[in-house]
């Protein structure tokens, strides 16, 4: 993603803002990003892409989705079309585990 690509689509919140506010706030918990600007809160779409760039962050890693906007928001399309999340491997959501390497190139 670029930085001016919305990651959360509902409020237009971009990455370069949930990477300014993860930089200047820190915060403990994913959860806590929907204090920028409503990040999360709305159709729940880009939670588990927040709580990827959060893990990311407290990695101390590149704070980034490996998706075009393009692919980003029709697989959010489908999400909100039949609640069901496309690719959801891709997500590594909830696991845990801390690979979060293993995303399809
Ligand atoms: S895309 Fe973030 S809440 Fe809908």
């Amino acid at each position: 993603m670029n930085p001016d690509d919305d990651v959360c689509l509902c409020f237009h919140v971009s990455l370069r803002k949930i990477r300014a506010y993860m930089a200047r706030e820190d915060p403990p918990v994913a959860s806590l990003i929907s204090e920028c600007l409503g990040a999360g809160t709305g159709c729940r779409w880009c939670v588990p892409f927040l709580e990827r760039l959060h893990r990311l962050h407290v990695d101390g890693r590149e704070v980034d989705l490996p998706f075009s906007p393009e692919d980003y928001s029709a697989r959010r399309s489908v999400y909100r079309a039949t609640g069901q999340r496309p690719g959801d491997d891709d997500t590594d959501e909830e696991s845990g585990a801390g690979s979060g390497d293993s995303v399809g190139h």
